[in-house]
């Protein structure tokens, strides 16, 4: 009897926190892969949590944001520890992260911001850095001329931030009179074809165009689409970001001017991190390097800094960090 009531407790302990012996689940909820960057995210990612001892599965709603709800749902009531989310939209998944809570799971907002809801970590790049960086390249290149800024679609917060990096450089030489933005939209999607459609309309006004700064590679991409075809790649400067490998090769041809480079690595690597360390129920102080307000709260946050990309430096940047292969740029 003396044993078993000593015993007793010890059991309880053990079958109260039976996580503690499993291998921690992981959901990864991504929005697309289709992209050049995000099936890195996703292979490194899946690599760093099975180095630390969990499980990851993962869920691409291709950019259909009712089918990652979905995805959520199913996700959710399959019993994982921690859910990560590259949301694809921005309202829908304050949805998902209300629903991850309800079963006490806790959410990572994972490159892109959930806003206003309790989510536990944010992993990203600083994205208002990233629209400074290109826009200080380019106005640096050319202080004075006709510019038009390409913004990812608005139900990405990431959009938002990068125009606000944007202005950070314009505004005072706007203010000046020495930059015109003739034209500033947002996109529905992700898409070149969104750009190029864009750009074509502007094109076809007649306004002499020469600085382009887009959200994204894709976005630059589908933007020079439609200058060469009005025979004006290579004599307007264009940005993009995420080092795409179509991006460098338009690069060394001459026709973007850069690109940003984010590390994905670090990125993916402090996601899985988090990830198995909330699922263990450790603290993340040690981690974090500041906080973010969205909206509902200041967020413990991860903002890692990006890089940009020219033809002078892209040997010593994407292609000697692995990024790239360089026998890919010429294939
Ligand atoms: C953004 C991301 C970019 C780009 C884009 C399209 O949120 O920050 O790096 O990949 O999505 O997927």
């Amino acid at each position: 009897m003396k044993y078993i009531k000593l015993i007793l407790p010890v059991l309880l302990v053990f079958l109260l926190l039976p996580s503690c012996n499993q291998q921690p689940e992981i959901g990864l909820l991504m929005d697309t892969i289709e992209r050049d960057r995000w099936a890195k995210d996703r292979d490194l990612f899946v690599e760093k949590v099975e180095d630390l001892g969990g499980e990851v599965t993962v869920k691409v709603a291709n950019s259909d944001a009712s089918e990652q709800f979905q995805q959520a749902l199913e996700m959710i009531n399959s019993g994982i520890d921690v859910l990560v989310i590259i949301p694809v939209d921005m309202t829908v998944s304050a949805g998902i992260v209300k629903m991850a809570k309800k079963k006490n799971i806790p959410v990572i907002s994972y490159d892109r911001l959930i806003r206003d809801s309790d989510i536990d970590f944010y992993v990203s790049t600083d994205n208002i850095e990233v629209g400074e960086l290109q826009a200080d390249f380019l106005s640096t290149v050319k202080p004075a001329g006709n510019y038009v800024l390409i913004g990812g679609p608005t139900s990405d917060y990431n959009s938002f931030q990068l125009h606000l990096g944007w202005m950070n450089v314009l505004q005072p030489m706007i203010d000046k009179g020495d930059v015109k933005v003739v034209s500033d939209q947002f996109v529905e999607h992700w898409e070149p074809e969104d750009a190029y459609n864009m750009m074509s309309k502007i094109l076809e006004k007649g306004e002499t165009i020469d600085v382009v700064i887009a959200g994204n590679d894709a976005l630059a991409k589908g933007a020079i689409q439609a200058l060469e075809e009005h025979g004006m790649a290579g004599d307007v400067l264009v940005a993009g970001q995420d080092a795409d490998i179509g991006a460098i090769r338009n690069i060394i041809l001459g026709h973007q001017t850069i690109t940003i480079y984010k590390p994905i690595q670090s990125l993916a690597y402090n996601a899985a991190e988090a990830a198995i360390k909330i699922a263990k129920g450790k603290n993340l102080e040690g981690m974090m390097s500041c906080t973010v307000n969205n909206g509902y709260s200041l967020v413990p946050s991860v903002l890692l800094k990006s890089q940009v990309v020219n033809k002078q430096n892209l040997r010593m940047t994407v292609v000697s960090e692995g990024f790239v292969e360089e026998k890919e740029i010429f294939e």
